[in-house]
């Protein structure tokens, strides 16, 4: 396996962070292709439990090079609280086994504060960004104005200049409506310190996982946040600004398709998503709850990254077969089966409803998906605790045949589902 891609099916939180550290055992390189620290990747280890935004979740294997890829857009300041963070927790983490994309761009505080000013100016039809600044960071990708991780390399003095004219560009919008103006002098200097730290772990990337592949290094490539948040596959506007999707990992890295033999799609058994925006098949009161639990353990359904509830729902399968499509899935993973255990009847969207009309495919505007009803199929639940089990024989029946039907559904294979937020809680066919 040169080239396996690792992709969110669903709104994100499928437990990407959980299936790549399960992988990373058997890889060589572990890549993250694109996104910031909106994401929020948690991996249990021994009773441990590593929150990562922005380090790849392969960090935590000895043998591993993890990459941040050029796909992605990195606040510094914050790279190194979580690298020190890591390191506070007996993680190694050096130039030796850490890769930055020298073409990364740069998150700075002045698209944090453009992050909450474009929120607050739409108020009820706010998108619910992270406020991480990564809208305002890849408009200024794509506009042509953005500062690269590879700006860090460059003297001091010009770093410092392009943050400081960067942030008087913010400044300006920011006081037509209304707000303070950033200290563009202090945001620099903390940035200039961050550079310092980092400069050792910046260089080309795609070079790197070339000769890496010529050497016959395994690479897993690890997505961030998921297919329904996908610039242009996703729900637009309430979507990130990145592509989460399969070719976003090899823009993201700068590869070529030709060394992939694997596109792993990971699915939670239900739906979940943060943020506004439709979901044809969210429920609201005790069954919501359900799904959600309570916020006590680390794995119940509240952000990674900003702690919000998660709204809860049942499996959609119409979105799920179209996220299959559109990422040419070579299998999927369904991840936390263990929380369907004690539903008696579990639900199953296999179309929707939309102004009398049925459809087995998303439509184009949310004006149309916020319409849809779903049509379920309802299947038996199943009351047994399966968190001990590892085999899929060791399923109960009505779980075997839920796992069964979401295959079908989406004409792809499930031959791992999780059963536990534990690397071992696995359950292989
Ligand atoms: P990611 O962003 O896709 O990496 O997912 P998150 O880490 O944001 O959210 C997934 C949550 O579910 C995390 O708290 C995981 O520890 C947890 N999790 C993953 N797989 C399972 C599972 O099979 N069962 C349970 N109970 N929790 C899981
Ligand atoms: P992981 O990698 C879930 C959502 C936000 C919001 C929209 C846009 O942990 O799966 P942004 O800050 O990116 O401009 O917000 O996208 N979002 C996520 N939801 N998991 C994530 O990442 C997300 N990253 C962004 O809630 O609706
Ligand atoms: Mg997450």
């Amino acid at each position: 396996m040169p080239i396996s891609i690792i992709i969110g099916a669903q709104w994100g939180d499928e437990g990407k962070g959980r299936v790549v550290d399960w992988l990373a055992s058997a890889a060589d390189v572990v890549a993250r292709y694109a996104g910031g620290d909106n994401a929020g990747h948690t991996v249990a280890l021994d009773g441990e439990v590593y929150k990562l935004h922005l380090l790849p979740s392969g960090v935590l294997h000895e043998q591993v090079v993890s990459v941040m890829g050029n796909g992605m857009v990195i606040n510094p300041v914050n790279l190194v609280r979580e690298i020190k963070a890591l390191r506070a927790m007996g993680i190694e983490i050096s130039p030796q086994n850490l890769i930055i994309s020298s073409r990364a761009h740069i998150i700075t505080p002045a698209h944090i504060a453009l992050d909450a000013a474009k929120e607050s100016a739409l108020g009820d039809a706010k998108i619910g960004t992270t406020l991480r600044g990564i809208g305002p960071a890849y408009l200024d990708k794509c506009g042509r104005a953005g500062i690269r991780t590879g700006d860090m390399l460059l003297d001091v003095e010009v770093f410092a200049e392009r943050l400081i004219s960067g942030i008087a560009v913010a400044n300006d919008s920011l006081q037509k409506q209304g707000i303070e103006p950033l200290d563009a002098r202090a945001a620099a200097e903390s940035y200039l310190k961050a550079a310092d730290f980092l400069r050792g772990f910046i260089q080309d990337a795609s070079i790197f996982l070339h000769q890496a592949l010529k050497a016959g290094a395994r690479v897993v490539c690890e997505g961030a946040q998921g297919t329904l948040l996908d610039i242009d596959h996703g729900s637009y506007p309430f979507v990130t600004s990145s592509s989460p999707t399969a070719g976003g990992a090899l823009t993201g890295l700068g590869m070529g398709p030709m060394q992939v033999d694997r596109v792993l799609g990971v699915a939670k058994a239900f739906s979940t998503r943060v943020g506004g925006g439709p979901m044809p098949t969210e429920l609201e009161g005790e069954l919501a709850d359900r799904l959600r639990g309570s916020g006590e353990n680390f794995w119940d359904e509240f952000g990674t990254t900003t702690g919000r509830p998660r709204r809860c729902g049942w499996l959609d399968g119409v979105l799920l077969r179209y996220a299959c499509m559109v990422n040419g899935f070579s299998e999927l993973m369904l991840t936390k089966l263990d929380i369907l255990s004690g539903f008696e009847q579990l639900k199953l969207a296999t179309a929707y409803e939309i102004d009398g009309l049925r459809s087995e495919h998303p439509p184009v505007t949310n004006e149309e998906l916020e319409r849809a009803t779903a049509i379920y199929e309802t299947m038996s639940g199943w009351s047994e605790d399966i968190s001990g089990c590892r085999r899929f024989a060791q399923l109960p029946a009505a779980a075997q045949n839920y796992v069964q039907r979401v295959a079908e559904l989406c004409e792809v294979p499930i031959n791992t589902v999780s059963v536990g937020p534990e690397r071992s809680q696995l359950v292989q066919r």
